[in-house]
């Protein structure tokens, strides 16, 4: 197998164990359904450690490679199946064969999920467990006991071809999500594997590139999340990325597999490579990897096997190395296949439409809406143009990456009818055709130019309409795994659709598609409603439509910073993407994302965490359990929060804190707490939030270590992180 293989794709128990359940509370206060846990861990250890010792090295190796795209081999004679995983974040994927071709099966559809930065743009974790919770139960229900989700990394630059699969650009809405879906995932006795470990944050050269990255950015925003979910998420796997860090590939990083993973972290299972993402076998297996997986056969000459089992042989890989790894991969299968709990599962439920549904119709952002063009009102509304290619596509399949073979998608278009029914005359025009290049570097290049006659139909629909509704933005062909974008711009030459139209109609109404930020300025200018949407799952179209007739509320808010122009962003600003000779230096530190903008006074295009709503959210009334507080304590915070609109909404108050002097660059503001509340009209609702002292620790690269120093912190409550309502401020003492 090729050390660097990258896809081609365009989409009995033996022992049971004794299981008990309990109930459980989030960080977030909120109770869960009962989640299995494992009794007597040392039990089971024993029992795992006994049939490592019946195991044959040959055996021992089929164990640790991959057998098939998506499987590794069990042992037969011993009742032991092998791992069988499958993609991914956005649904249980179709099954595939050799060369990633569809198995062409009729059993393999599954529900469509929103994607991750839509789940981010809820900033509900509530609903990010439910959304794991029914991954788990459509994995099952198609005997996967491997889900390769969630996948987190830090949105580092807007132009990362997975923001879209990926949550935020801040550490802890990452890690209180990412917490949350593993959650949800192994209540069902699946597991999840947390991806990509760790630092791959851009596409392009994914497979090659080095990150130079220092300590104290490392610690403090790029492993926040993967720390949680495994720490507190209890992940039974995780997946190494495919790039190198400080000059070792993820998959043969000691420092990052052995020193922090298992070590600092305590990891129990196992660590599963990145599809062809091995490049070695003695160091690979010395340092921390479990198991390799790739795409293609033959399988026998994969670094994990035949070369492993001679590495044994010679001595270059100890026995005892191979048997961890062994017993990992057990572990992992006696929480799951042989967990006595693996039977059953759900695939496509009502509840998991109303699953998709509800995180959609959180997700959904108001970017602005100034002449109040929304919600609308059907019963006042004659007729709606619904232009651009957007309202009619869908997005379960597309790119590169791992996609789902949904049993249904509601477009856009098909929710707006489904919604207004016949009273309302629909005239579509699609727009714009989106066609695109790509790059030999990588890299999606969108600059086509706007059809002509396309515009006019366009024109001519708004023309003869009450309100234009257009769909524009990305695509999943567009936004991809493997590549990243060139730029932000509006691709498709849909700019000049969005001005022929506004130019005749003043009614328009601009909804944006995307799962990662693009440059909308001119938009914000000149248009007077605009909404922005995301690959938003299989309700998508009728969420969207709720939202738009005020069925919804709109309650979205930006998971990452919108910059006027690429060059406002750090990592553009500091030209360090995509790197040179095929090495990045993450120049930037931690200012990523609003640390950036907040700390450089940069005016962004719309910060993290904006998003309007249809009614207004007074806040007052901020206390603090005490005001000073010592190493240990938790902070404890709340406020009332007034909805002083016509309409119930839901508002996510979000918790920054300031700390302006320190010995070390503090970012002007961080997020340390926020809380998703339902208000009435008219009513007053408590928020409350908490903290723990420690979270206010920055790493001490200098130590080695968190440190937290004493003193005063500013307490910033804020609508978003430039919308900042109320402050306090705490003393810390040592
Ligand atoms: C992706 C992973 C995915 C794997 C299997 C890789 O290219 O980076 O996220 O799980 O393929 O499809």
């Amino acid at each position: 197998m090729p050390a660097m293989l990258i896809k081609a794709r365009p989409a009995n128990s033996l022992l049971l164990l004794l299981f008990f359940v309990i109930s459980v509370k989030t960080a977030e206060g909120q109770e869960k359904k009962p989640q299995p846990v494992v009794q007597k861990s040392t039990t089971l250890n024993a029992k795992i450690d006994a049939i490592v010792k019946k195991l044959t090295l040959e055996e021992k190796i089929s164990m640790l490679h991959a057998n098939s795209i998506f499987g590794t081999a069990g042992v037969k004679r011993l009742g032991i199946p092998g791992l069988m995983t499958d993609d991914g974040p956005l649904g249980v994927r179709e099954d595939i064969k050799e060369g990633w071709a569809s198995a062409n099966l009729t059993t393999d559809s599954a529900t469509f999920f929103p994607n991750g930065s839509a789940l981010a743009a809820t900033w509900n974790p509530a609903l990010t467990y439910r959304y794991g919770h029914d991954l788990g139960e459509e994995s099952k229900a198609r005997q996967k006991n491997v889900i390769l989700a969630p996948a987190f990394n830090i949105a580092r630059t807007p132009l990362c071809g997975r923001t879209y699969e990926y949550y935020s650009e801040d550490p802890y809405l990452n890690a209180r999500l990412a917490v949350q879906a593993v959650k949800g995932i192994q209540s069902q006795n699946v597991a999840a594997c947390v991806k990509h470990f760790a630092v791959n944050n851009q596409e392009v050269e994914r497979g090659r590139v080095n990150v130079e990255v220092d300590e104290r950015a490392l610690r403090e925003i790029y492993l926040p999340a993967f720390k949680a979910a495994i720490t507190e998420g209890n992940a039974w796997t995780i997946m190494s990325a495919y790039n190198k860090i400080r000059g070792a590939y993820c998959s043969e990083n000691s420092y990052l597999l052995k020193k922090i993973l298992k070590g600092e972290w305590n990891f129990q299972g196992a660590v599963i490579s990145d599809w062809g993402g091995t490049h070695s076998t003695v160091k690979t297996a010395n340092n921390g990897l479990d198991v390799e997986m790739g795409s293609e056969p033959p399988y026998n000459s994969y670094y994990f096997a035949d070369k492993l089992l001679d590495s044994v042989k010679a001595g270059k890989v100890s026995m005892q190395v191979i048997d961890e790894k062994v017993h990992r991969i057990l572990w992992v299968i006696y929480r799951t296949s042989l967990s006595g709990h693996f039977t059953g599962g759900k695939i496509n439920t009502q509840e998991h439409s109303k699953t998709a549904y509800d995180i959609a119709s959180e997700s959904i952002v108001l970017l602005k809406n100034d002449r109040h063009l929304l919600p609308l009102n059907p019963s006042a509304i004659k007729s709606i143009a619904v232009i651009g290619d957007n309202a009619t596509r869908t997005f379960h399949l597309g790119g590169f990456g791992a996609g789902v073979k949904a049993r249904y998608e509601v477009t856009a278009l098909a929710g707006l009818q489904n919604r207004l029914g016949n009273n309302v005359t629909v005239n579509f025009a699609p727009g714009y055709s989106a066609i695109f290049k790509q790059t030999s570097a990588g890299v999606n290049d969108a600059t086509s130019k706007a059809d002509p006659s396309m515009i006019q139909e366009a024109v001519a629909a708004a023309k003869k309409s009450d309100v234009a509704i257009l769909f524009i933005g990305g695509n999943r062909d567009y936004e991809s795994e493997s590549r990243d974008r060139r730029d932000l711009s509006l691709p498709f030459g849909e700019q000049d659709l969005v001005d022929a139209v506004t130019a005749v109609n003043q009614n328009t109404i601009i909804v944006v598609v995307g799962g990662a930020p693009y440059d909308i300025s001119k938009i914000k200018n000149t248009n007077h409603a605009i909404v922005w949407s995301w690959y938003n799952g299989a309700e998508n179209g009728n969420a969207l439509a709720d939202v738009l007739t005020g069925k919804v509320s709109p309650s979205g808010k930006l998971p990452f910073t919108f910059p006027a122009s690429l060059e406002q962003s750090p990592a553009h600003a500091l030209n360090a993407y995509p790197g040179n000779n095929l090495n990045v230096q993450y120049k930037e530190g931690i200012l990523v994302g609003y640390r950036w903008f907040d700390t450089k006074k940069i005016e962004p295009l719309y910060p993290f965490g904006y998003g309007l709503s249809y009614t207004n959210f007074n806040y007052a009334g901020l206390t603090t359990d005490k005001k000073t507080y010592k190493p240990g304590d938790v902070v404890q915070v709340s406020l009332k929060i007034k909805n002083a609109g016509s309409v119930k909404g839901k508002e996510t108050v979000q918790l920054y804190v300031s700390k302006s002097s320190s010995a070390v660059l503090r970012p002007e503001k961080e997020l340390k707490a926020f809380t998703k509340i339902s208000v009435e009209t008219n009513s007053v609702a408590s928020a409350s939030m908490k903290f723990n002292v420690a979270d206010l620790a920055y790493f001490n690269e200098k130590g080695n270590k968190w440190v937290t120093e004493p003193g005063d912190y500013k307490i910033l409550i804020g609508s978003s992180s430039r919308d900042i309502r109320l402050v306090t401020t705490i003393h810390v003492v040592k």
